[in-house]
């Protein structure tokens, strides 16, 4: 049975496009890749290094020149990927508060995005992958053979943000969570694409296992044709 080489996830933050994006490849056997670790690793970096995230010649020289590397996990704590920038394992720090306050700002700067792109697309062009990101499906790779966009309420997203800051044991407010995320709303707006040709799924009311169960169907009804039957 075919599958379509390179599905391509988009959708607004914290609306489950990781979780199901992760869950997908391991089904599959694909690669995958969450396209935002870019961004937010040169979010890190520049906090790090002290750079203003309002510098955006700074930032774009950043994108230009920074090595990243976004590997299967090389540390058995959960994670989903490495990710190397200039050789250091700066995984742990891509889900900090600052980098999530931050990262919207810096992703909205376009040589920094032009920059990222070219990364995700070379990434994308090895195929059988499944990318997760707001502008894969249109802009990155508008033509993979299998788009799906993921829409959920921002009760449920901030509901998702929370849970996540509870569990690394950071200590904030659920109305702070959803606060930060209606404003990062705002600054990603004019990134995120839903494609004209995508399957959308509503994931305040489906399981991620509903989502996949979805997508496959999809794939043998939908894309491929009736005859066709996905490997479960
Ligand atoms: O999905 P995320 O929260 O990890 O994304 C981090 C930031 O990167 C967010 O501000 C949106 C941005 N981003 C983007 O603009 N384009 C992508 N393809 C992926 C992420």
């Amino acid at each position: 049975m075919q599958l379509p080489s390179v599905i391509t996830i988009d959708g607004p933050a914290a609306a489950g496009k990781s979780t199901l994006g992760y869950l997908l490849a391991q089904r599959l056997g694909y690669t995958y890749f969450d396209t935002g670790v870019l961004y937010r690793a040169i979010t890190c970096l520049a906090l790090r290094r002290g750079t203003s995230p309002d510098d955006e010649e700074a930032l774009t020289k950043l994108a230009q020149t920074a090595q990243l590397q976004v590997l299967p996990p090389t540390v058995a704590d959960g994670r989903q990927y490495t990710v190397l920038a200039n050789d250091i394992d700066i995984t742990s720090g891509l889900r900090e508060v600052t980098v999530d306050r931050n990262v919207s700002t810096i992703s909205s700067y376009p040589a920094v995005r032009t920059a990222l792109r070219e990364q995700q697309r070379r990434i994308g062009a090895q195929g059988q992958v499944v990318m997760v990101g707001r502008d894969i499906g249109t802009v990155v790779m508008p033509k993979a053979d299998l788009k799906v966009f993921l829409h959920a309420s921002v009760e449920a997203r901030a509901a998702r943000r929370h849970a996540d800051v509870l569990e690394r044991g950071e200590a904030l407010p659920s109305v702070t969570v959803e606060a930060d995320l209606v404003r990062r709303d705002a600054l990603d707006a004019s990134n995120t694409f839903r494609p004209q040709d995508a399957l959308v799924l509503d994931t305040d009311h489906l399981t991620p296992e509903q989502e996949i169960e979805a997508i496959l169907q999809h794939i043998e009804t939908r894309l491929w044709g009736p005859t066709h039957r996905v490997e479960r």
